[in-house]
């Protein structure tokens, strides 16, 4: 699998993952500009890989900073940092990468302004190295909830290309299948810009995992049918209570799943979930263009001048989800202290963060 971003010769190598599979180019940002743009327009998406790419994305604007004053440093850094925040409003990890550099250059306050640019690009490759690690717990701490012979959906892409590899969602598809189980994944097509059917099924594929594509509308009939043993899907934001963003069309599986009584599992790194936020409604949803519903590989297929309405992501309440795998641990219902537990331990620096959940 060609790597979802890449820092070469003072550029950003992404992916394109627009045209994926049929064109396997890769997109090269010069700027901070380009980065966003990339994000925006969605050749780099998944809320790891977005956010790796906001880290990179301001290591690279950084770069371009003329000064040798901090204080002139720090606030043209903040200005891109606020440009950035603008890329994809719904996706946690975003705002935490960007947080995460922000801290980095106001602890760095008495360094000459070189070295703070050299630690900035450093730390996005840590943030880079790191989920490619937490992807892989995820995988193992996933794997007992498999049974040695399942169906699975899943639902857009959980996969390395919506991170920097492995996967979440599909991190634990590809642990079980590596550990010897007897996998079938059936991807839903994810309309409106298919990401199941085109970087699902492609990266399944290409490591040989069994899968098989179905139209979104599907999934309840093959649920209903016995069909499915569980659905694992990604996640872009979890709430302090569980509650659970991710791509439009996840309620509906969790509501069909439990109604069926089978399990809706959700993998997530914990840079995904947002202790700010109280419940799952306060999470801000992407609205993208009209055209996206009616159009189809750049075909307009809509009667001329029909309204859309574009949602990209909605809510899952928790009390759908059977679990959430992170690479801490398996979080289960009742979710609110299960989360202040698991927080309330360390985060991943070691930095102590009771009490941040409202
Ligand atoms: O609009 P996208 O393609 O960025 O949406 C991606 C998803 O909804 C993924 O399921 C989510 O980001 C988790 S990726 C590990």
């Amino acid at each position: 699998m060609i790597p979802t971003i890449r820092w070469e010769d003072n550029c950003i190598y992404i992916i394109d993952q627009r045209n994926l599979p049929r064109e396997k180019e890769c997109l090269v940002c010069h700027t901070l500009q380009d980065v966003i743009t990339a994000i925006k327009e969605m050749a780099i998406r998944g809320a790891p890989a977005i956010g790796v790419a906001a880290a990179m994305g301001l290591a690279l604007g950084s770069q371009s900073i003329k000064t040798g004053k901090y204080g002139v440093f720090r606030r043209r850094f903040l200005e891109m940092a606020q440009q950035m925040k603008s890329a994809r409003p719904t996706a946690a990890n975003l705002r935490w990468a960007i947080e995460r550099m922000i801290k980095l250059v106001e602890r760095m306050h008495n360094k000459n302004v070189e070295e703070i640019k050299e630690a900035v690009r450093n730390e996005s490759r840590i943030i880079l190295e790191r989920d490619i690690e937490i992807n892989l717990k995820i995988g193992h701490n996933g794997l007992e909830l498999i049974p040695d012979r399942a169906t699975i959906l899943t639902h857009c892409n959980a996969g390395a290309l919506a991170t920097c590899g492995y996967g979440t969602a599909l991190g634990i598809i590809r642990a079980a299948y590596e550990a010897g189980k007897d996998i079938h994944v059936i991807a839903d097509e994810t309309r409106p810009l298919l990401q199941g059917m085109r970087l699902t099924a492609f990266e399944l594929m290409e490591e040989n995992i069994p899968v098989t594509v179905i139209v979104d509308s599907a999934a309840g009939y093959l649920i209903r049918k016995k069909m499915i043993d569980l659905v694992i899907i990604g996640a872009d934001r979890i709430a302090s209570n569980g509650d659970v963003a991710n791509k439009i069309g996840s309620y509906q599986l969790a509501v069909i799943a439990k109604e069926n009584k089978i399990p809706f599992y959700v993998a997530s790194p914990l840079s995904t979930f947002d202790l700010d936020l109280k419940k799952g409604d306060l999470i801000p949803i992407e609205e993208r263009e009209p055209g996206e519903v009616i159009s189809f590989a750049g075909h307009q297929l809509g009667p001329e001048g029909v309204d859309a309405f574009n949602p990209a992501f909605d809510i899952t309440p928790s009390r759908y989800i059977s679990a959430i795998i992170t690479e801490k641990g398996v979080l289960q219902s009742p979710y609110k202290s299960s989360i202040r537990n698991l927080f309330g331990a360390r985060d991943d620096r070691g930095k102590d963060i009771r009490g941040k959940g409202r």
